[in-house]
């Protein structure tokens, strides 16, 4: 507002409320306004109730309508419906407080026309925002000034990315990706792999049957067997994919979690070759530091079979936690943790596929997924990666 108040009634002994509680006093702009009969019809039989009730304060309502009824914009409105409206300090609402000063015959016809007052100019007030809100094309103003909204860019799932990135590793190593079913036959899965019919081996396996002679892949190994019936040698494959096996699940077990195998078959294919690859493998995702070994272990589709174990990222290969006062729980001790399964691929296995095994030879390793994600981020709980809690996966 930027004239001064004035009083637009003198106070009548008696009959008016204290004037230091809000003299009800109007700046002349607010007489300039259109005739509010003409936004609200009544307007007439309104002050004529209200000179009933409580003469003194039809004056101000008359003028109080004409303000509300002629604001010129919605800031203006907004500022006088304040004025006379507002909750905290409006001049109805103050006069209402101070209501309790005056005798009770009074207080009763002025609590009356204050109500109706309030009633009546809230009308008007809202009256006039439509109206306003209409003019400017029914919209409500644009504030430029408000933070925008991102829109929600979606990612790839960690071990998506994981699996991507070893993809690509072995991408510059010349190999290239075959991907085979997840629903396998007993024979691939592992007759063809040399698996001995009533072998143990199997049982390490855990396999879930799914109908006569059909498993859920326990490995992705049996795609080697399907790229060679289909391929003649030499050949260099990568195999990722989902592999299952109906374990107890734990923090470090699921029932379901991903591989990658690789294999390479050519001539003169040597053990010394297999080195070579995991230990650029084991750089590359682990530092140039990393410490590897390779230790000999049964596997029946390899011979020579053997395991590659890194150092463990959790105890830095002591096998001791907490300054030397607990034994390390994830490597349990030992210093080394597994990373994978390799060898030079068993003769038998080139024979099912009709490879002669005296001309080819060829390495093959297999590694968990999971695994690498786990000791590459520090994640602790294998379960995470199928919960598929944003908080979980928006940190990668
Ligand atoms: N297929 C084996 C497994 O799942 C891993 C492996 C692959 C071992 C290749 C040796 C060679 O346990």
């Amino acid at each position: 507002m930027t004239e001064a108040p004035h009083s637009d009634r003198a106070p009548e002994p008696g009959t008016s409320i204290a004037p230091a509680r809000g003299s009800g006093a109007l700046p002349d702009a607010w007489d300039s306004g259109p005739d509010p009969e003409s936004m609200v019809p009544g307007q007439a039989d309104r002050a004529r109730q209200l000179a009933e009730i409580a003469p003194h304060w039809a004056a101000y309502y008359g003028r109080a309508a004409r303000g509300l009824a002629g604001a010129a914009s919605a800031e203006e409105l907004l500022e006088r419906h304040t004025a006379v409206l507002g909750r905290e300090r409006g001049n109805l609402t103050l006069q209402m407080q101070g209501l309790g000063q005056l005798p009770l015959e009074e207080r009763k016809s002025t609590g009356r026309a204050l109500n109706l007052m309030k009633q009546w100019l809230g009308e008007m007030s809202d009256v006039r925002r439509a109206q306003l809100r209409a003019a400017a094309g029914g919209q409500i103003p644009l504030d430029v000034t408000l933070p925008g909204r991102r829109p929600w860019v979606g990612r790839a799932h960690v071990l998506a990315q994981v699996r991507d990135e070893l993809l690509d590793l072995f991408h510059g190593l010349g190999y290239s990706v075959y991907e085979s079913r997840e629903v396998e036959t007993d024979e691939y899965n592992f007759g063809k792999l040399n698996f001995a019919p009533d072998h143990p081996a199997r049982d390490a396996h855990d396999t879930y049957l799914v109908g006569a002679g059909r498993v859920l892949r326990t490995h992705t190994s049996p795609g080697w067997v399907r790229a060679m019936e289909e391929r003649k040698p030499p050949l260099r494959l990568v195999f990722p994919g989902r592999v299952y096996r109906a374990e107890q699940v734990d923090a470090s077990h699921m029932d379901q979690f991903h591989q990658i195998d690789g294999l390479c078959v050519g001539r003169h294919v040597s053990m010394a070759d297999l080195k070579g690859t995991l230990s650029v493998f084991a750089r590359s995702i682990y530092g140039p530091q990393v410490r590897t070994r390779l230790i000999p272990i049964y596997f029946p589709f390899v011979e020579p079979g053997c395991q590659m174990d890194v150092a463990c990222a959790i105890c830095g290969g002591s096998g001791r936690t907490d300054g030397g006062a607990q034994r390390c729980p994830v490597c349990k001790g030992s210093g080394w943790s597994e990373l994978l399964g390799a060898g030079m691929v068993h003769p038998n296995v080139f024979k099912a596929v009709g490879y002669d095994p005296e001309e080819w030879t060829g390495f093959a390793f297999g590694m968990g997924v999971e695994r690498i994600a786990m000791a590459r981020h520090g994640i602790p709980e294998i379960r995470l990666f199928l919960e598929n809690d944003v908080r979980f996966l928006s940190q990668f």
